[in-house]
C-alpha cells in the first residue's frame, strides 16, 4: 500500500490507467475488512481533514465517504447546500475559497454541473474527489462496481457486461464504460433510442442495442440504470409502464445471460420500473455488495490521496 499514487485528485476515469485502477482496487481490498471488525477504525489519516460538499441529494455516496473518512480517523465534515450559505447565493468560487481557508486535505464534491469538480480542483490547494457531476462522471461508483465485479468473478478482464436503461442521463454508465473498456470488457449498452446519445458507441467504444435480449446474451454482468425521472421530459419517455415492459429487468428477461450472471444497480432503485423487486432482492443481486464496496473503495481513494502514498495537489498557490 505504499507505492505512490500518481494523481493529486480523482476527477474522472479518463485520467486513470489500468495500473491506477488496479492500485485503487487492491488498496480497497486491503481496507475492506476494517468495516467488518468490532472496532471499525484505523489511525491512517489521523490529523487529516475531509470536507464533503454535496450540491445534489445522495444517500450512498455521501454516507460512505463520511464513514470512509471516519474509519481512517480523518476529521470529516459534511456540508449540505440546503443548510449552508449557498442558500444565500454564495458562488462556488467563494465557497471554495472559504473552505480553503480552513485547510482541508480533501474536498469531496457532488454537483449538478458537469465539470464542477475540475473547477474546484483548479481553485483550491487541496485534493478534490468527484462524487458525481451532472451527466459527466461518477468515478468512485465505477470503481466500487469494478471492485464488486472483480470479487464476484475473480477478474475484470474480457467480461461481457450489459448496461441497461437511461444511458443518456447516466454518469454511472459513462464512468463504467470507460473503466470496463480499460480491461477489455465487451460492454453492451441497451436502451430506448431516446435514452442513448447518438454517438455513444463510437465515443465509448461499446456496442449499442435497442433491445435487451442481444445485450444480455451470454452476459457475465447485468447492470440496471435508474430512470432519472428528475431529468426526464415526457418526450423522451412517455410511459414508465411501457418502459418497464420493454426494458425492465426480471428473472425471465435474464434467460439469455450466463447462469451465474450477477445483477447490479447503483441505486436508488425504481422497483418495478428498471428492475423487478424479486430480481433486486434475489440471489443474483449484488446491490448491497456494491454498497459495502463503496466504503472500502472510498477509504482507498482518501488514503491514496491524503495518506503517505498521496501526490501533492497543484491548486492555484501550490502550482
Ligand atoms: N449510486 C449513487 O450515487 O447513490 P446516491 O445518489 O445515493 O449517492
Amino acid at each position: 500500500m505504499t507505492r505512490p499514487f500518481r494523481h493529486p485528485h480523482l476527477l474522472d476515469i479518463t485520467s486513470l490507467t489500468t495500473e491506477d485502477v488496479v492500485q485503487i482496487l487492491d488498496t480497497a481490498e486491503a481496507l475492506f475488512e476494517v468495516s467488518r471488525r468490532p472496532v471499525r477504525k484505523v489511525p491512517t489519516l489521523r490529523g487529516k481533514t475531509v470536507i464533503n460538499l454535496f450540491y445534489e441529494a445522495s444517500t450512498r455516496t455521501r454516507t460512505s465517504f463520511e464513514l470512509a473518512g471516519k474509519r481512517l480517523s480523518a476529521d470529516t465534515v459534511n456540508m449540505s447546500t440546503a443548510s449552508s450559505s449557498v442558500k444565500k447565493g454564495e458562488s462556488l468560487y467563494d465557497t471554495c475559497k472559504t473552505l480553503e481557508a480552513m485547510h482541508p486535505d480533501i474536498v469531496v464534491i457532488r454537483h449538478g454541473a458537469s465539470g464542477a469538480p475540475h473547477y474546484v480542483a483548479k481553485n483550491m490547494r487541496c485534493s478534490v474527489v468527484n462524487a458525481g457531476d451532472g451527466m459527466h462522471a461518477h468515478p468512485t461508483q465505477a470503481l466500487l462496481d469494478a471492485f464488486t465485479i472483480r470479487r464476484s468473478k475473480g477478474t475484470l478482464a474480457g467480461l461481457k457486461v450489459a448496461i441497461c436503461g437511461d444511458v443518456a442521463h447516466s454518469r454511472v454508465a459513462r464512468s463504467n464504460a470507460r473503466l470496463l473498456r480499460l480491461f477489455g470488457c465487451d460492454v453492451r449498452i441497451a436502451g430506448p433510442r431516446t435514452l442513448v446519445p447518438k454517438h455513444f458507441a463510437e465515443a465509448f467504444d461499446v456496442s449499442v442495442y435497442e433491445r435487451l435480449e442481444p445485450a444480455l446474451d451470454d452476459a457475465d454482468v447485468v447492470m440496471a440504470l435508474r430512470i432519472q425521472q428528475e431529468r426526464l421530459s415526457q418526450a423522451l419517455l412517455p410511459s414508465l409502464r411501457e418502459y418497464a415492459r420493454t426494458f425492465g429487468l426480471s428473472e425471465d428477461r435474464l434467460a439469455g445471460a450466463k447462469d451465474d450472471a450477477i445483477v447490479m444497480h447503483p441505486g436508488p432503485m425504481n422497483r418495478g420500473v428498471e428492475i423487478d423487486p424479486e430480481l433486486a432482492d434475489g440471489p443474483r443481486s449484488v446491490v448491497l455488495d456494491q454498497v459495502e464496496a463503496g466504503v472500502a473503495v472510498r477509504m482507498a481513494v482518501l488514503y491514496l490521496l491524503a495518506g503517505d502514498a498521496g501526490a501533492a495537489p497543484t491548486g492555484p498557490r501550490g502550482a
